[in-house]
């Protein structure tokens, strides 16, 4: 198969999308981030990546918490919003109902069936760019997407986002078993 090039961009990834959110000025707000990394398991951290000057990212500054939720597509249109408009132009501190968990001061989306609520851990530089890693302190997931005692991905039914600029997908079906079918494979 001849490889096309498309030059020094970034690649065409799908990514799950989340509105992250924190509290600014005691108000909730939440703004939509695709760059979402796992850094680690134990303790369990993730990192987000995002542009200076975000709005939500005052919030975790100002309190050392943030949260991390995971809307299902039902929530397309409300996620997208977060996106499009920031916290510095209108308040966005009604589009989810919050709730707050241990931290207590991390709002979490009530419409979105996985939050998780972060305490700040560290933020790293990247000139246009910031990390902001967060260690999970606790996630609280809707009771009707667990199946066998864990979230179940068909139920929670995750939005997925393709770089660069969408669209909007959902999870299609499981093809196999993670470390697991590899272990059968042979080159043909
Ligand atoms: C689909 C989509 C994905 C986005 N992903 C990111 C991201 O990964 N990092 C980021 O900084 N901004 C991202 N944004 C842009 C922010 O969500 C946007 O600038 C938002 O208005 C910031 O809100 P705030 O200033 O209230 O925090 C994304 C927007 C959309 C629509």
């Amino acid at each position: 198969m001849e490889k096309i090039k498309l030059g020094p961009k970034l690649p065409r990834f799908v990514l799950p999308i989340v509105a992250m959110g924190a509290n600014v000025g005691g108000k909730p707000n939440y703004c939509a981030v695709a760059w979402v990394t796992v850094i680690g398991n134990d303790p369990p951290m993730l990192g987000l990546v995002l542009g200076k000057g975000r709005k939500t990212m005052e919030g975790a500054r100002e309190n050392g918490t943030f949260s991390i939720n995971l809307p299902g597509t039902t929530s397309a249109m409300a996620l997208d919003y977060c996106g499009l408009v920031s916290g510095h132009e209108r308040d966005k501190s009604e589009i989810f109902t919050s709730f707050y968990g241990t931290l207590g001061s991390a709002p979490m989306a009530e419409e979105c069936p996985l939050s998780a609520e972060c305490s700040l851990h560290k933020i790293v530089d990247f000139g246009n760019t910031e990390m902001i890693v967060g260690e999970v302190k606790e996630s609280y997931v809707d009771e009707n997407c667990i199946v066998d005692g864990n979230p179940d991905i068909k139920k929670l039914d995750p939005l997925i986002y393709a770089m660069l600029g969408g669209p909007y997908y959902s999870v299609g079906n499981k093809i196999a078993d993670a470390y697991k079918i590899g272990k059968d494979f042979r080159k043909k």
